[in-house]
């Protein structure tokens, strides 16, 4: 497995794949590396020839007060967990090589990425879609994976490219959990004990919504919401505080009426807050 720090050498390399008629696959992560990540490199690997994990915990997607300076990091575990997984190469470049110091130009999706996570990260997409944008570029990927655990950025990476008319295809994978059902999360690591068992409540009532979709599917979304402040909320007496819940068509991200009963296609996602440490999760129902 290459292990590659300049974006010259991913071009060389991406050229190098192409001229031997071989499919390029993407998959663009953080590190602190799980088995959630592992699971797109599988789906890379079946979708094409040579699989590339870009390793680069991206300043641009962090507000001010958010956590890129102790985001978790561990660079030589996450180079031995992408080699077992039969990966070809490892772009892990610094800050100053992917931005040059001084860059001025960034991409920004206006309508997606203004509800949800949006409002209360609002530079948070900007950043995501040009790293990925960037990436994209650099590495020549003839497809790309991204997990449905971030729901909002794949629909609003999923917009770019039908916007922008990026030659890239893009697979989205289902999310993986730990046993206890948590969604796996680099950020999972800051949780304590006392933290973590309150959360089980967001993935227990999300999970138990999604399994009985099919006989109550003639609930409003009112209903819905209700039901999961009472599981999440009131499951962890208060621990845990709801930021959001969005109930929405899962490509257009816009908010299903709230009396009428739910359809097809629909997004059921939350973010929350367990003790110092901001949480998302989401199913698809219908
Ligand atoms: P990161 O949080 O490291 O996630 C990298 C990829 O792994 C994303 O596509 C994410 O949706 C996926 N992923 C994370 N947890 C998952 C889980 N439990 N199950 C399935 N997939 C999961 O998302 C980012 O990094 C960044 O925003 C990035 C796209 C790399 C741009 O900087």
């Amino acid at each position: 497995m290459k292990v590659l720090r300049t974006k010259q050498e991913v071009s060389a390399w991406a050229d190098e794949q192409h001229k031997n008629g071989l499919k390029v696959g993407l998959v663009p992560t953080m590190g602190y590396l799980h088995e959630g990540h592992l699971s797109l490199m599988r789906i890379a690997r079946k979708n094409s020839d040579a699989v590339i994990v870009s390793i680069f915990v991206n300043p641009t997607q962090f507000g001010p007060n958010e956590d890129f300076e102790k985001y978790p990091r561990d660079e030589e575990r996450d180079l031995a967990l992408c080699e077992a997984e039969g990966v070809a190469a490892v772009f892990a470049p610094n800050p100053q090589e992917m931005y040059c110091g001084d860059s001025s130009v960034v991409l920004q999706e206006n309508k997606l990425s203004k509800v949800m996570c949006g409002i209360s990260r609002p530079i948070h997409f900007s950043g995501v879609l040009t790293v990925v944008n960037k990436l994209f570029n650099i590495s020549r990927a003839d497809v790309a994976v991204f997990g449905q655990k971030d729901a909002q950025q794949l629909a609003i990476i999923r917009r770019m490219v039908r916007d922008l008319d990026m030659p890239i295809k893009l697979i989205g994978a289902p999310i993986v959990r730990e046993s206890d059902n948590l969604a796996m999360s680099s950020r999972n690591t800051y949780l304590s004990a006392e933290d973590r068992a309150a959360a089980l409540n967001i993935s227990k009532t999300l999970l138990a919504l999604q399994a009985e979709w099919p006989c109550n599917a003639s609930w409003t979304t009112e209903q819905v919401k209700q039901r999961i402040t009472e599981g999440i909320e009131g499951g962890s007496n208060g621990y845990v505080k709801l930021e959001y819940i969005a109930i929405v068509d899962a490509d257009k991200l816009e908010e299903r009426d709230a009396s009428a009963s739910l359809t097809s296609n629909t997004l059921v996602a939350i973010a929350a807050q367990v003790g110092k440490t901001r949480l998302i999760d989401n199913v698809l129902v219908g």
